[in-house]
């Protein structure tokens, strides 16, 4: 048996008139790195907030690494390494000071952290700029240094929510070689994009979300034999997902 880092049961979360989630089920295994695909106003962000316990599901059962978030909220969140779709970093610190502070926030003694920075530092190319204000990094630096930040703590499990958003291709690949091998030693990742060949670059299983139902759940093999077939309300649904002009350069990197 395959342990479950993330179970949703039936889940539903709705803002007024709009179903958000629509009895969600989902069993994401250990060491998984998990893909929510879909096309923007899906659930995505909420199904992440959901996981969080930063939002309470209107009905339905969450449980993230044995716990229930709204019972357990600062366990989960200690778990947990979240990257927010816009991170909000401190634009007057340093890379660097920002990463001290979020280590204080985890306890973690310097002697701990500072080999973990500089790996991930010199993985994500931002060694040299640690010292510099964040305020004058690009979007792609700041979300970096906020999954730095994120993998600081070692979370079991890292949701980043459509973390490719600021990044170049280069970095991309990267970020795809990094979550695997953290994956390895049994991180589990929720990833979500709307773009379906970055989930099928990445993640080793994927749902698919639209309008806050999920439409189809497999491997990234699975999905891609599924829109090989012609059935209409699929095809319909991965050209929604697909947008690829302006991420072409990036999906190139990830497959290659
Ligand atoms: N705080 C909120 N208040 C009202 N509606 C919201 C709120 N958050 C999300 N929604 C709505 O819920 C739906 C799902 O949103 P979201 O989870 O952000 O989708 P995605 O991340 O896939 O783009 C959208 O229709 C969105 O407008
Ligand atoms: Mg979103």
């Amino acid at each position: 048996m395959l342990n479950m880092a993330v179970n949703l049961d039936s889940v539903s979360k709705r803002f007024g008139e709009i179903r958000a989630v629509n009895a969600l089920s989902l069993e994401i295994a250990e060491g998984t790195v998990y893909g929510l695909l879909g096309p923007n106003g899906s659930g995505k962000s909420t199904t992440m907030k959901l996981i969080m316990g930063l939002l309470k599901p209107d009905s339905g059962r969450i449980t993230v690494c044995g716990m229930d978030p709204q019972k357990e909220p600062l366990n989960v969140k200690r778990v947990i390494g979240y990257v927010p779709e816009t991170p909000r970093l401190y634009e007057f610190l340093t890379g660097m000071e920002y990463l001290d502070f979020i280590a204080a926030i985890h306890g973690i003694p310097t002697e701990q952290y500072m080999p973990k920075v500089n790996r991930f530092l010199k993985a994500f190319e931002l060694s040299g700029h640690e010292n510099k204000m964040i305020g004058g990094y690009s979007n792609g630096m700041k979300q970096k240094t906020a999954i730095i930040g994120a993998l600081l703590g070692d979370p079991e499990l890292l949701v980043l929510d459509e973390p490719l958003g600021g990044l170049d291709s280069k970095s991309a690949r990267i970020m795809k070689d990094l979550l695997h091998t953290i994956a390895e030693e049994g991180v589990t990742t929720i990833f979500s994009t709307h773009v379906l060949e970055i989930a099928e670059a990445i993640c080793d299983k994927i749902c698919i979300l639209y309008k806050g139902n999920l439409l189809t759940e497999g491997t990234a093999e699975e999905l891609k034999r599924l829109s090989d077939t012609p059935d209409s309300t699929l095809e319909e649904a991965f050209l929604k997902l697909t947008n690829s002009s302006d991420v072409r350069e990036i999906v190139e990197a990830l497959v290659y």
